[in-house]
């Protein structure tokens, strides 16, 4: 259980600056997603929690306090990376009992904290097999019985489930919330899926060549991203060219987009004359009559994907749209069409972050 405040964190190996100034925060209980492409920075920030590697600027706070000067192990927190590690020769049950005997805690107190956070786990009944005797996602979960035995302040997990396929991936992602909710632990998690981080976190950072770009729930990054790359990295979207760009208020915009006049929300503040653009998911555009609707273009591709019809749509000006229609839509190839727009999920915003 614990509060963490992370700000102006800098990381430089040799002359590269790594961390460039990350900042965010954690509440008792949440699980924080760190979430970008390769290289952006998400493992350097969680080895700097976690104590393996020492910052050269900026604090971590946990419940208040700094702990930038304690050395990993009197941390107290728990760590799982993407490698689980387990030793070989132990069996499961020694494996997750591991830590608990270095403390030299007593012999029942071990036995019953190592079968109370198996059975959390769902690995009760395999205490006696070797690693090399379950299945890649057991393993998995043996490393996370392993971390929170231990009863950890802070449970710090990098890729997880990287080496794990799609289907044991979807299994233990749900476990990790589950277990991460019950025992209501404080949690960084590094990925570098947006879905995972979506489903799982209660707060997502997403991560920009050393930076946090937006720090905000799932639904925020992908309704309200505050740049492109926010938007880009957390789904499917289309991104159309405006001018003539007026604020009328707080977050409120009339602009003109595809030769129209709309009224639309966005990022609060985009200076006057800075290059911004409409986001539009597909999920809130929907196929209607050609004089119907927001904008009018024709149909320049279609494919029947079972749960949906998949449509690209060049507008009259020149703009390309993609949507999501419904699967019984009839398209004609060239077909004209008109496009409404759910205007609560237009969303502009800044090309790229002022
Ligand atoms: N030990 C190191 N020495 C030099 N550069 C490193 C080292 N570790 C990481 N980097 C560089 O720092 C950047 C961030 O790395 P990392 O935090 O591992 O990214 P991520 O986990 O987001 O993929 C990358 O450009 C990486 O090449
Ligand atoms: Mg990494």
């Amino acid at each position: 259980m614990a509060t963490v405040e992370v700000t102006g964190l800098q990381k430089r190996y040799q002359d590269f600056l790594a961390l460039d100034g990350v900042s965010l925060k954690a509440k008792t209980g949440q699980l924080i997603s760190l979430l970008g492409p390769s290289g952006c920075g998400k493992s350097t920030t969680l080895r700097c929690l976690a104590g393996f590697l020492e910052p050269n600027g900026g604090d971590i706070l946990v419940d208040g306090e700094s702990i930038v000067s304690t050395p990993a192990n009197r941390r107290g927190f728990g760590v799982v990376f993407q490698d689980y590690a387990l030793f070989p020769h132990m069996t499961v049950a020694e494996n997750v009992g591991y830590g608990l005997r270095l403390k030299r805690l007593p012999k029942g107190e071990i036995a019953t904290r190592v079968y109370d956070v198996m059975k959390l786990v769902r690995l009760d009944g395999l205490d006696r097999r070797l690693p090399k005797e379950i299945s890649g996602g057991q393993q998995q979960r043996v490393a996370l019985a392993r971390a929170l035995v231990l009863q950890p302040r802070l449970l710090l997990l990098d890729e997880p489930l990287a080496n794990l396929d799609a289907r044991l991936r979807d299994e233990v992602r749900w476990l990790i919330r589950d277990v991460q909710q019950q025992s209501g632990i404080t949690a960084f998690y590094v990925t570098h899926d947006q879905s995972e981080a979506m489903a799982m976190s209660d707060m997502v950072a997403v991560m920009k060549a050393g930076r946090v770009a937006q720090f905000a729930t799932p639904r925020e990054i992908y309704q309200k991203p505050t740049e492109r790359y926010v938007a880009d990295f957390t789904g499917e979207a289309n991104f159309l060219p405006v001018s003539q760009v007026t604020g009328t208020g707080e977050g409120s915009y009339r602009i003109v987009v595809a030769g129209t006049d709309l009224e639309v929300t966005g990022v609060p503040d985009i200076p006057i004359g800075w290059d911004a653009e409409l986001l539009l998911r597909p999920e809130s555009l929907s196929l209607v009559a050609p004089d119907a609707g927001t904008f009018r273009g024709r149909v320049t591709k279609s494919a029947f994907l079972g749960a949906a019809l998949h449509c690209e749509i060049t507008l009259d000006d020149g703009d390309v749209l993609r949507l999501a229609a419904d699967p019984n839509e009839q398209v004609s190839a060239e077909g004209k069409v008109g496009v409404a727009i759910d205007r609560s999920h237009a969303w502009l915003m800044p090309k790229v972050a002022p």
